[in-house]
């Protein structure tokens, strides 16, 4: 990893020059007009710092419980599907980052690279994200292959019950399926890296890369569209689905697409351990609420009854302490981590994760803070 990546910024630069433009687009991009993905910037930055001087800092400690579990840092690696494509088998360089960083990975549903592949490759807690499909059967069949590689925690994604509008994903033909085309043929040539290190490496292995979480029967290539009406992502799923997986999976159960402080306190009812607040890092619905808006309302909703997870749009270490400060427990780095990956595999990705680590540190140092616990509401102002 190059020392000029000083900061994730720097990072999505790297991963931009090596993707391909259609996949670096489908990575870094928002919904729609976007108008979201500006808004989660603005949100984070119309949250200002009340630091506190002469408080001995000397030992900053950044570590935290989340799921029972004591970790050095108060982050997950979000779920991203096909992260595969942006590294080969980049999934496993996303686990063997977060095992290295003491944080847990969360496999996705849409993962290129198969969870027992990334379970044996990594020796650190692993999740798994579902997308639930339209036959409920199938999905059972799906967590019940979690449960039996040792997968301790269920992500249950309730935020996309359609398919969201990127246009730009039409224009640069990295719809499913990925269409040939003149333009796209070129950008690819145009990154001969990416095609010799990750597209010709999954050809030389098998050929087009799949999704290797959907049943065997119903597992299209990434170059072919996927028809089949039993793995449609369900849109009539509701609170009866959630207690009924709540009922089926003895792990810990997280609800992620939180984004109301009712939808929060029917979480909690239903036996959720944790939610995640979340506007999907701006990819679903344009002009969704920030996160960091919607936290102070949901925080005093569970009432620290369960965990609360944060993201979207999480670019710099005080981002996270903002989310903290206002009632996040821990914060999951979605985009921040697949650039690392895109740039150098897993020591991108461990390069990202130090960045805001070492930012988290100092940060917290400025707020004269010397652990997370210290953090409340009194450290930051939010516009009214
Ligand atoms: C390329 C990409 C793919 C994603 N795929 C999924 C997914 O399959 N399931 C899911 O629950 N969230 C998915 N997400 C959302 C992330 O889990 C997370 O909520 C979001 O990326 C956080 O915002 P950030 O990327 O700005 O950190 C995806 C995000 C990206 C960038």
């Amino acid at each position: 990893m190059k020392t000029e990546a000083l900061n994730i910024e720097d990072v999505r630069k790297l991963a931009r020059r090596r993707l391909p433009r259609g996949i670096f687009e489908y990575i870094d991009r928002g919904a729609e007009d976007e108008i979201g993905l500006a808004g989660l910037r603005h949100a984070f930055d119309a949250v200002t710092f009340n630091p506190r001087i002469l408080a001995d800092v000397s030992q900053r400690d950044l570590s935290t419980t989340l799921l029972g579990r004591k970790q050095p840092l108060p982050l997950a690696i979000a779920p991203t599907a096909a992260a595969g494509l942006v590294w080969h088998e980049g999934e496993i360089a996303l686990a063997r980052a977060a095992a290295r960083a003491g944080i847990p990975f969360c496999i996705a549903t849409g993962s290129i690279t198969a969870m027992e592949r990334i379970a044996a490759a990594s020796n650190g807690p692993l999740w798994f994200q579902l997308y639930m499909w339209h036959e409920r059967a199938l999905s059972f069949e799906l967590i019940e292959r979690a449960r039996k590689n040792g997968i301790e925690t269920l992500v249950l994604t309730a935020d996309t019950v359609a398919t969201p509008n990127r246009e730009y994903n039409t224009r640069n033909g990295f719809e499913i399926p990925i269409r040939a085309s003149l333009s796209g043929g070129l950008d690819m040539l145009s990154h001969p890296r990416w095609v010799w290190q990750v597209l010709l490496r999954y050809i030389r292995a098998g050929g087009i890369p799949t999704y290797q979480h959907y049943p065997p029967g119903f597992r299209s290539r990434i170059t072919r569209k996927a028809t089949w009406e039993q793995v449609r992502l369900t849109d009539a799923m509701t609170w009866d689905d959630l207690r009924e997986l709540r009922q089926r999976w003895n792990g810990k159960l997280v609800l992620k697409g939180v984004l109301r402080a009712e939808d929060a306190r029917k979480a909690v009812e239903a036996g959720v351990d944790a939610i995640v607040v979340t506007s999907h890092g701006a990819r679903n619905l344009d002009g969704a609420i920030a996160p960091i808006r919607a936290l102070p309302a949901i925080a005093e909703a569970v009432g620290g009854r369960i965990g609360i997870i944060a993201d979207s749009g999480v670019r710099r270490g005080s981002d996270i302490l903002k989310l903290l400060a206002l009632g996040a427990d821990s914060v999951m780095i979605g985009r921040a981590a697949l650039y690392g990956t895109a740039a150098a595999g897993e020591a991108g990705a461990t390069h990202a994760l130090t960045l805001l680590r070492n930012e988290m540190l100092a940060a917290l140092g400025f707020l004269g803070c010397a652990n997370l616990r210290e953090l409340d509401t009194s450290f930051v102002n939010t516009p009214s």
